[in-house]
């Protein structure tokens, strides 16, 4: 090993951390990783190790000498107490101007935190969300920095040419100052599980109301991403129904227990939207059923209660077109919510995000990548301020032309005890956002009766109390 060579520093070598380490070794730059369990360095050296470009090491110093100045040092470690603590055992060897990325999920207060704590000490830091998963990091992410613009600066030539490109374009972009860049992966990640859960759901509903087998389930899927609901997520779930179970039980999806967890990220970005006051209900809804999904006892005591409707079956070509259109009408409204989320969380933090930026490099490397991404892009490269996707001329004719759909098998659903809730609250959702008036005027009429909060009123300017009476 030759001292101050290396271009980039990885500290954390499990699946991302290695995958992404090689990724950069794959594009020329010498890179080094750090990890304290010897098995994982000595397993990155042996994957690297005909190539002169990787190498790694249990020892820190060895790990800080190795890098070239301004260091570049990138955290792929779980979120949370640990990286403070990788941060401070690293801050001893490092030197003014070197530069700290955090790759991990972590939440975006604890990213300011850091900023600061760092600035102070002339280290240059930013959050930069990886989303794609191991191959992702391997092959090609997206990548979502933010904070330090001069530490960016310094990395940007090695995420341009680790990250996904889409027509050549790399799917990465300096977003904004302080946590922007682990903000918007959060709200990345709100979209993912609010994606999912329609994809589960619709699933279930192909199968109770159809009928629709494996096989079935595989070739509809398969036949919707060459559509225009291509994405990555679709993509995999076309896949997921065909693969066998390796216990020789027919599939393996029909053996895997119905109780889905999480790591935090959708639950956040829910419970900030509740703080900037911006209703995300598709991504809310999701986040509860991985909560409900975990009551598996209760929910089978449950089941054993209440009796259930006997299903009305829809012929599958019809059923399937339906769920087609409610599908792509569900999406386009979670993206909706989504960035809705991040052009106000913009404002309240001083990100300054460009929304057609995030929507570009998602297009590709990311989970959420789809090709709406790119009309998304568009939506907003028209109008930069746009406060919510549904107001562009451009999804007017997108949704309109598949509402209906949904509205036709939410009430199937409803009647026949089929749960579709990020569905059902998408169309809630459309319904009440496209109302020019909704029933709060009685909500305001109420808060004024019983506690003197007053209203205002639709003719006259002002604040108005009445002595309600009986
Ligand atoms: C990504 C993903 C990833 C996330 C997993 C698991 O973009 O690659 O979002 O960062 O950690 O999807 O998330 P949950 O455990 O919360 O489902």
């Amino acid at each position: 090993m030759e001292y101050n060579t290396y271009d980039f520093g990885l500290v954390g070598l499990g699946v991302m951390g290695r995958n992404f380490i090689l990724n950069v070794a794959d594009n020329n730059f010498k890179a080094f990783g750090y990890d304290l369990d010897a098995e994982k360095v000595n397993a990155l050296r042996e994957e690297g190790g005909n190539t002169k470009k990787v190498d790694a090491s249990t020892d820190i110093k060895t790990f800080v000498n190795a890098l070239a100045r301004p260091r570049k040092i990138m955290l792929l470690v779980p979120a949370g107490k640990i990286v403070d603590a990788v941060i401070d055992s690293l801050l001893p060897h490092l030197d003014k101007d070197d530069i700290i990325i955090d790759g991990g999920n972590s939440f975006f207060t604890d990213t300011d935190r850091r900023e600061a704590y760092l600035q102070e000490k002339g280290i240059h830091f930013f959050g930069a969300g990886v989303s794609g998963g191991a191959k992702g990091a391997r092959k090609g992410p997206s990548i979502m920095p933010g904070g330090s613009k001069p530490g960016y600066k310094e990395v940007q030539p090695i995420f341009e040419a680790v990250a996904a490109k889409f027509n050549g374009e790399p799917c990465v972009a300096y977003l904004g100052p302080k946590s922007a860049g682990n903000y918007v992966k959060m709200v990345h990640n709100g979209i993912e599980y609010g994606l999912m859960q329609l994809t589960s759901e619709i699933y279930d509903l192909l199968k109770k109301a159809g009928d629709f087998n494996n096989d079935q389930l595989h070739e509809t899927y398969k036949k919707w991403n060459q559509g225009r609901l291509q994405s990555f997520l679709v993509e995999i779930t076309a896949q997921i129904f065909q693969q066998e179970d390796d216990q020789g039980n027919g599939r393996l999806v029909d053996k895997i227990l119905d109780r889905a967890k999480q790591k935090g990220t959708g639950k956040w970005t829910s419970q900030n939207a509740m703080d900037l006051g911006i209703p995300v209900p598709s991504i809310d809804v999701a986040v509860s059923m991985r909560e409900l999904s975990a009551l598996k006892e209760e929910r089978l005591r449950a089941d054993a209660l209440y009796g259930r409707p006997v299903v009305e079956t829809i012929a599958q070509n019809k059923l399937s077109a339906l769920a087609e259109k409610a599908l792509y009408f569900s999406f386009i409204i979670t993206y909706a919510q989504g960035l809705h989320q991040l052009a106000d969380a913009s404002k309240e933090y001083g990100y300054d995000l460009d929304l057609a930026t995030i929507a570009k490099i998602w297009r590709a490397g990311c989970i959420i990548r789809a090709a709406l991404l790119e009309d998304i892009t568009k939506a907003y490269k028209e109008d930069s301020e746009l406060p919510n996707l549904l107001l562009s001329p451009s999804f007017v004719d997108k949704v309109s032309s598949t509402v209906d759909a949904a509205r036709e098998l939410v009430s199937h659903a409803a009647k026949n005890g089929i749960p579709l809730p990020g569905l059902s609250n998408s169309l809630t959702y459309f319904d009440a956002y496209t109302s020019g008036r909704l029933p709060l005027n009685l909500i305001q009429a109420q808060r004024d009766h019983f506690g003197s909060h007053t209203y205002e009123r639709v003719d006259v300017e002002g604040i108005f109390h009445t002595e309600w009476g009986e």
